[in-house]
């Protein structure tokens, strides 16, 4: 089992670090390669992808990913920014389907800003598509206006699209994700404006009649954003596109406390996978110890998981997780009073203590 280790820029490198560090524990005869990306990869190669980089991924089983960006790239061209490196695996790799769990473990529900009657036991799962919609779409740049009463000035425009097997093969995995819960799905649109969600809405009806166990219901993306705060709770399985599932999964994160805590899998037609935890590269911390490992503790899980099919390692990192936690130990982000406050590292070996 060939693992592609990734760490990035910010905390990237500090919580992947510790994420290895479990997958060693585990007796298991992983090959791990490492390769710079993001910032690194620009600083090493002069793209935020390298060749090197992105051929590493191709050929691994699975791709452990920390995290890219940094402000000190914001001037550089797109094509050069930290951003492009996650967004060029995805299209290079075909990882399509995303999944991003929300979870509040009970330990953590009064980290949430949320009322802890409102999230305890939240359990949720966003299904987002990840190569489609108006961040790849073309044609995409900034041209001169042809219409309208704003004719003839600069305009900037993307191109939201979604062809139908696009949105056949997403909404499969998210009916089948749903299969293995409570069987309730609900996709998200923007039918009543958009086109391309209209069509998604209509596609998605569609597919469903192939999964008739499954519970499915459309919801607005703006009435979903709110009912995600109301009553995150009556939600099962959500299905959506690349841009309202970015903003979305965000927002679900933080019901859980801490976006410290998620994990997230990026799976293509043969579950061949990137795991990265579901935050940034948080370069206000990086290099302080204190980041919390443990979102990227948790995707190792789910590489093991879906991609490298050693469920039962994965339990264990998980109840290992779950341990910790019970024993009290906090990173900044989850710290509440009586707890026992720790740092990257520590919450890293508590991990593999626990594992015994
Ligand atoms: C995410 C991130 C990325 C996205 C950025 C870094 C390109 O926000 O994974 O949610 O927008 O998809
Ligand atoms: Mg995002």
């Amino acid at each position: 089992m060939k693992i592609a280790i990734l760490p990035g820029d910010g905390i990237g490198p500090e919580i992947v670090t510790q994420a290895v560090k479990v997958l060693n524990a585990l007796d298991e005869k992983f090959e791990l390669e490492t390769a710079p990306v993001g910032g690194a990869g620009y600083e090493a190669s002069g793209h935020p992808l390298p060749d090197a980089t992105l051929k590493l991924a191709k050929d691994a089983d699975a791709v452990l990913f920390g995290a890219v960006g940094d402000w000190k790239y914001d001037t550089l061209d797109r094509p050069l920014r930290p951003e492009q490196a996650i967004l060029g695996l995805r299209k290079n790799l075909g990882l399509f389907g995303n999944l991003r769990p929300a979870i509040l473990y009970p330990e953590l529900a009064n980290a949430s800003t949320l009322k802890p009657e409102i999230v305890s036991g939240l359990d949720i799962l966003i299904v987002r598509e990840l190569t489609g919609d108006i961040y790849f779409g073309q044609p995409r740049g900034v041209r001169e206006c042809p219409d309208g009463p704003f004719k003839g000035q600069r305009e900037g425009f993307d191109t939201m699209r979604y062809a139908e097997g696009e949105i056949r093969r997403i909404a499969h995995v998210a009916f089948q994700a749903a299969q293995k819960r409570d069987k309730r799905l609900t996709s998200v649109d923007k039918a009543n404006v958009l086109e391309t969600f209209q069509f998604w809405k209509d596609i998605v009806t569609d597919v469903h009649k192939e999964y008739p166990d499954v519970a499915l219901d459309h919801m607005y993306v703006d009435n979903a954003a709110m009912q995600l705060v109301r009553a995150p709770k009556k939600f099962d399985v959500i299905v959506t596109g690349n841009m309202f599932g970015d903003i979305l999964s965000d927002a679900a994160a933080m019901l859980t406390g801490s976006i410290g805590m998620l994990p997230s899998a990026s799976l293509d037609a043969n579950n061949k996978g990137l795991y990265e935890p579901s935050h940034g590269s948080a370069p206000d911390i990086a290099g302080k110890g204190i980041a919390n490992p443990l979102a990227t503790i948790l995707s190792a899980a789910m590489m093991l998981r879906f991609s490298l099919n050693k469920v039962e390692q994965a339990d264990r990192i998980e109840n290992a997780v779950k341990k910790v936690l019970a024993q009290g130990l906090r990173t900044a982000d989850i710290y509440e009073e009586g707890t026992t406050k720790v740092g990257t590292e520590e919450m890293g070996n508590a991990v593999v203590k626990a594992l015994a």
